[in-house]
């Protein structure tokens, strides 16, 4: 049995003012559609092909309804009655207790199936669908021999936000999974250049495969605290009316929910246990990080200006170049600019130079500490 388990977590500070409290990144549309209804028709995809029925998502409990609002349309329209389920969060404590407790619940749920958990970041661009299906079901045939399977993904630049993975010898010919001989959660900058320049490394993808019991086993040896405190957590789950949706909601108790500890899987397990393994994504992936690569999905005229339209407003152009524009409502003029990021939202105004994008997150930062 495989249940997606899809992460709806933090708010990503790198796309302000896009990206806040009340429209996270998942919610982003892109095309057609918003980032996390692509990963659940994604995480559907998986489910159809493997034959199993469920699908979790983990969020705080503010996005309930929004999540179902976002979610429930594109499981109809897909149909094979998968059942969406909830874990809702008090408070974000970051991936490693947000899958622990996706175990726990799995494990309540089939006792005697040690099921595969697959899980999601709510919040990437993947395509195409079919390629992601069949990477997903070889880290699935990885975890189902007690592997925990990461996705690795060619990385273009040194870029620190990443995990970045060292493969050793292939495991599972069949599958094409191998090893992992070394993870590192996002290096510095110098070694991030030195891993690129080896040829040896794979970004980590955000998405692992991991057995139920290998993953609670590891998190056992390797970061105790969250295993235990996530069992009393989950001891004192209550099931929700959950008036909108096929699946069940837990909820949890605030004050044992904030016990513990804020760490990332990555940290407290990848880089730790040694049954780690990577299968090779050979779909296109972006994890939508910055404005930098968020632009890169609108194309460019010959100026090298891109346009995100998403209001009514218009976009007067002049002598302007390599500048990406969000519209909202009003209109927006450049005149004699270059190498700008400029995104209007009906509260906020971001003009920054293209270059320092991975410094926007500065900028929540300052807000923050002026209150
Ligand atoms: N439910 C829940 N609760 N979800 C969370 C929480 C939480 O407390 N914290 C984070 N998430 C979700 C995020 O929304 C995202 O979908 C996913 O978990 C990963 O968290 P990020 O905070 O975006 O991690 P990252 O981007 O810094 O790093 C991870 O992803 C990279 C690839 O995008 C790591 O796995 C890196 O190794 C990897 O390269
Ligand atoms: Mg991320």
């Amino acid at each position: 049995r495989v249940i997606p388990v899809i992460l709806c977590g933090g708010a990503g500070t790198r796309l302000w003012p896009l990206s806040r409290k009340n429209f996270p990144k998942p919610f982003l549309k892109l095309g057609a559609e918003s980032l996390i209804a692509q990963t659940v028709r994604r995480a559907a995809a998986v489910v159809k092909a493997v034959g199993s029925e469920d699908i979790l998502l983990v969020s705080n409990e503010s996005y309930q309804f929004l999540l179902q609002d976002e979610c429930t349309p594109v499981l109809n329209s897909e149909g094979g009655n998968i059942a969406l389920h909830q874990l809702l969060e008090p408070q974000g404590r970051n991936t490693a207790p947000a899958i622990a407790l996706a175990a726990l619940w799995a494990q309540t749920k089939y006792p005697n199936e040690d099921p595969v958990l697959l899980v999601l970041p709510a919040d990437h661009l993947i395509n195409p669908v079919p390629t992601f299906v069949q990477v997903a079901q070889n880290a699935v045939a990885a975890a189902r021999k007690g592997w925990l399977t990461c996705f690795g993904i060619a990385p273009t630049a040194p870029e620190t936000g990443f995990g970045y993975i060292q493969q050793g010898a292939p495991v599972d010919e069949l599958n094409g999974a191998f090893a992992v001989q070394r993870f590192v959660e996002k290096p510095k900058l110098e070694l991030a250049m030195e891993y690129l320049a080896s040829g040896q490394y794979v970004w980590n993808g955000g998405m692992f495969a991991l057995r139920t019991g290998d993953v609670l086993q590891a998190l056992t040896q390797n970061e105790p605290a969250v295993a235990l405190q996530a069992q009393t957590v989950w001891a004192g789950a209550k099931e929700t009316k959950n008036a909108k949706s096929t699946g069940s909601a837990f909820a949890f108790n605030k004050d044992e929910f904030a016990k513990l500890p804020d760490i990332s899987i990555d940290y407290a397990v990848m880089e730790k246990a040694s049954n780690v393994a990577v299968v090779a994504a050979s779909f296109q992936w972006s994890d939508i990080g910055s404005w930098a690569a968020l632009s890169e999905q609108f194309s460019a005229d010959s100026k090298g200006n891109s346009l995100q339209q998403e209001g009514t407003g218009q976009l007067i152009s002049i002598d302007s170049s390599n500048t990406h524009v969000r519209l909202g409502n009003r209109a927006v003029a450049m005149l004699g600019v270059e190498n700008l990021l400029i995104v209007d939202t009906p509260d906020a105004l971001l003009v920054a130079d293209k270059s320092r994008h991975q410094d926007v997150k500065k900028v929540v930062e300052t807000l923050k500490a002026q209150g």
